[in-house]
């Protein structure tokens, strides 16, 4: 070999420099090509159960441990699969709810026929053996082309909901042997009404509202109201890349983009992730069906002021019922988050 044709001959090192680089470039490809099909493929359907304890003030002994299943967002529509909700409505059934809240957008709307899609495929789900109720989202006041302000709509599925035993709350609230169930229409809706909502039952009787936008619990008129309020319309941002938050988030205060939020004045709000979706893709945002577990919130004394005030906000929860020993056993049962998924779209 001459020293000409030795030096185009590239190097040992050389070549593996580039084999090194070749392997990582087609590694990159492939692992952008695998979390691709599973972002647009398998994500979107692969639903969590997440498990939360609700504790309450005053819950009736009759309701401790009693379980509202809250499922959000189904957008029943052109995008989303309906054998996936299907499946996710059969899974429901099989958590033996006692109450099933259901907050809001039903339908992406394009045209009536929707509505009686929803309807229909909501009319095989196994009702709560004490109430089913639901409230409106944005998407049930008709398309974003006309704003979501399209009354009809969501008179119209309120009417046909109605009529197959799924209780709508439209600025109201019901009593179920003891707990108050209030909902409030949706926040970008032409029709809600807040303090009428707020005022209706009774305030003393343990609370959960429903609320399909979270960004509502800023509004004024909540001074009075303590318990929970569930809402959804987040879809928990559907996509978020590690250690960064979700791009898009169709509310203003991101901190309400998904899960159990502390709130002031003995408030606490949960946003559920949903199960639909607008656009067919999910990335570590798994679409979500929450079973809350009712349990009395525990009293223990300020032995400082003698003045027996109950430390129950919701942020001391846990450590007061660590220490009340009658809720031990229930704290044990209950993980906050514990999963289990449809058959078949694990
Ligand atoms: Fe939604």
């Amino acid at each position: 070999m001459t020293e000409v044709e030795d030096l185009r001959e590239p190097s040992r090192r050389t070549r593996s420099r580039r084999h090194f680089l070749k392997g990582s470039i087609f590694g990159g490809l492939a692992a952008c090509a695998a979390t691709g099909s599973w972002a647009f493929l398998g994500a979107p359907h692969n639903v969590e159960v997440v498990r939360v304890l609700m504790p309450l003030r005053n819950l009736p002994e009759s309701l401790v441990g009693k379980r509202i299943v809250q499922i959000s967002d189904l957008h029943v529509g052109p995008i989303v699969s309906r054998d996936y909700l299907r499946d996710c409505l059969e899974l429901v059934s099989s958590l033996e709810p006692d109450v099933v809240a259901i907050t809001g957008d039903f339908v992406t709307y394009d045209g009536p026929a929707r509505v009686d899609e929803a309807v229909s495929l909501l009319a095989d789900i196994q009702p709560g053996k004490l109430a089913t109720v639901a409230i409106t989202g944005n998407h049930d006041f008709g398309s974003s082309r006309g704003g979501f302000a399209n009354r009809k709509v969501a008179d119209s599925l309120t009417e046909k909901l109605d009529e197959i035993g799924i209780r709508m709350l439209r600025n109201t609230a019901v009593e179920i042997e003891g707990l108050r169930l209030l909902g409030v229409d949706d926040f970008w809706g032409p029709t809600h009404e807040l303090s009428e909502t707020l005022s209706s039952g009774n305030a003393d009787q343990p609370s959960v509202m429903l609320c399909h936008n979270p960004d509502f619990v800023d509004q004024p008129g909540w001074e009075n109201y303590r318990g929970w309020i569930l809402s959804g319309h987040t879809h928990g941002g559907q996509v978020r890349l590690p250690f960064c938050k979700p791009p898009i988030l169709p509310i203003r205060n991101h901190d309400y983009t998904a899960g159990k939020v502390k709130l002031p004045g003995d408030r606490t709000l949960y946003v559920n992730r949903g199960l639909g979706y607008l656009r067919k893709v999910r990335l570590n945002v798994r679409p979500e069906i929450t079973v809350f577990s009712l349990s009395r919130a525990a009293w223990i004394f300020d032995l400082r002021t003698l003045k027996g005030r109950a430390l129950l906000q919701a942020g001391q929860t846990e450590a007061v019922e660590k220490s009340a020993s009658n809720h031990t056993a229930e704290l044990r049962n209950f993980s906050s988050s514990s999963v289990s998924s449809p058959r078949r779209f694990c």
